[in-house]
């Protein structure tokens, strides 16, 4: 197999969120890798931080989320602190991603041809992109030193003020002893005056890091605005000399007239993008995922769209970019059955079309099936097991895969097993151990007391469940889990051979 290239890198995320209640352990020391080309499944319950997750790489995590660790690896650079000037070179252009529900991510009001053109006609003016263009690399450098600074500065106020969250609802709940009390309170205050010394020195180190970068930028502004100058001044003299030479020329009226209109075009052209140039991309975008008349489309609201068809919009939206990763998060949960595998063939084609690497978040196996290249199971804010497709479908290993595949429907008789019995645990107060053990029947006394390692299944296959140490007794998976494999096995293949994924 050829080497294979990491688009991204997600290692050891820890996310967690300010709740009224406590703090919720959303993501616990997630790590994964996104290969060039591939599509990962991400899967697993409601709640089992897909969402979050997903949002972490975009940069779009609720207000009160707090990074408490790991990195998001993109380029070179770690996305947690990259200032808001990278990322938006980032969000949108190189990562797109696509939502559940579609009508919420289009404008009721606004005409379907305009939310596509929007973004690129909102940078229409050469002259500015050429300008950012040139400063870019000099404002990311500056913007990035005082950002990591900040990001660190953030991560240590949240962790006391979580500690704080969390001191208030053993209170409320008088889980804590009043001699602890003032023990946690004293130790909380002594936390905040070391981090105070800590925050004024990372605060001086940003300071001192920066200034000879804002020199830098300074001059760098100074020679690009005048490059740019130079360009209009350029294609003005062109537009004057090719006026001048139509002119001259030996030619009937009309056609001067022609010929003058196109060197102004031309002239336009070079300056800005024009609503007519948006436009035809946008129509081929429109053409490329499958809209059928999409002159007429073009003029028509979101609400003569079906659900299929706007969910398509929301794709040619994230397509008028070229980015590199696509996020698809429950893209087809919204639409019924048939409507599903057209829009998942659609994400395949554009897939192998242009080479993009998906994450592609679900809770349903048979789209798994479908899509997946490789998957990650998740529960409780963590990945439990990953391997490639055939590794998950056919030896799973922890028991919540398990149950999660005992839950496919069955082939022939439709029929759905019982859903997973119990529910996930409250993630303001994580489980010590397996966070699976309480709901499952194979669980063993460390189980309930320690976190399980990954263990190495294969060189792509990895699962966190003590059943696989050594020592632990030798557990089949369940009869009930390889029978119904086994009947889907053949609907299984026949999908992924048909999806291109397996020869
Ligand atoms: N802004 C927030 N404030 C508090 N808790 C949050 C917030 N956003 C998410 N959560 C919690 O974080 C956990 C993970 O949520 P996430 O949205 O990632 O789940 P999910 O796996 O995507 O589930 P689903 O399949 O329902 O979409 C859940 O317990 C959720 O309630
Ligand atoms: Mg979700």
């Amino acid at each position: 197999m050829e080497a294979k290239e990491k688009v991204i890198e997600v290692k050891d995320l820890v996310i967690s969120f300010k709740t009224d209640h406590g703090v919720l352990k959303a993501v616990r020391d997630v790590s994964f890798d996104l290969y060039r080309g591939e599509t990962l499944c991400i899967v697993g319950e409601s709640g089992s931080g897909k969402s979050v997750t997903s949002k972490a790489i975009m940069g779009i995590l609720a207000a009160n989320a707090v990074v408490e660790g790991g990195e998001i690896i993109y380029r070179g650079e770690n996305l947690l602190e990259v200032a808001e000037e990278e990322f938006h070179k980032i969000r949108g252009h190189k990562i797109g991603m696509i939502f559940q529900d579609p009508l919420s991510s289009l404008n009721p009001i606004v005409r379907i041809g305009k939310q596509i053109t929007e973004a690129t006609l909102i940078n229409s003016n050469k002259l500015k992109l050429m300008y950012d263009d040139l400063i870019s690399d000099d404002l990311i450098a500056y913007k990035n030193t005082i950002q990591k600074g900040k990001a660190r500065a953030a991560k240590l106020r949240g962790e006391v003020e979580a500690r704080e969250i969390d001191l208030k609802r053993r209170i409320n709940q008088n889980a804590i002893s009043a001699a602890d009390i003032k023990a946690e309170k004293k130790a909380i205050k002594q936390q905040k005056r070391e981090n105070a010394a800590q925050i004024r020195e990372i605060d001086r180190k940003s300071k001192s890091e920066a200034a000879p970068l804002k020199k830098k930028l300074d001059a760098t502004r100074r020679e690009a605005k005048i490059k740019v100058a130079e360009y209009k001044a350029e294609v003005n003299r062109e537009y004057r000399e090719e006026v001048f030479r139509i002119k001259s020329e030996s030619a009937l009226p009309a056609e001067k007239k022609k010929m003058l209109a196109e060197a102004k075009l031309a002239r336009t052209d070079k300056l800005k993008i024009t609503k007519a140039a948006a436009k035809k991309k946008a129509l081929e975008i429109m053409r490329e995922v499958g809209i059928p008349e999409p002159e007429r489309r073009f003029r028509q609201y979101p609400f003569e769209f079906s659900g299929g068809m706007r969910q398509r919009i929301v794709i040619a939206i994230a397509l008028t970019e070229t980015p590199e990763i696509l996020i698809c998060d429950e893209p087809t949960t919204a639409l019924d059955v048939t409507i599903q595998g057209q829009i998942l063939e659609l994400i395949k084609k554009i897939q192998k079309d242009r080479n993009l690497s998906v994450i592609f978040i679900t809770h349903d196996l048979g789209v798994v099936a479908n899509m997946a290249d490789r998957v990650a199971v998740m529960y409780a804010g963590k990945i439990v097991e990953y391997g490639t497709a055939k590794e998950i479908f056919f030896e799973p290993k922890h028991p919540y895969t398990w149950a999660l595949l005992s839950s496919i429907p069955d082939v022939d008789s439709k029929e759905r097993l019982d859903a997973i019995p119990g529910t996930p645990p409250n993630m303001i107060y994580p489980p010590k151990g397996d966070a699976f053990a309480a709901r499952s029947k194979y669980a063993m006394k460390i189980d309930f007391e320690e976190q399980p390692p990954f263990f190495k299944v294969s060189d792509t296959h990895y699962a966190a469940t003590w059943l696989l140490h050594p020592d632990a007794p030798k557990v089949e998976m369940p009869k009930i889990v390889s029978e119904r494999i086994k009947n889907s096995l053949a609907a299984f293949e026949a999908s992924r051979r048909e999806a291109g994924k397996e020869e």
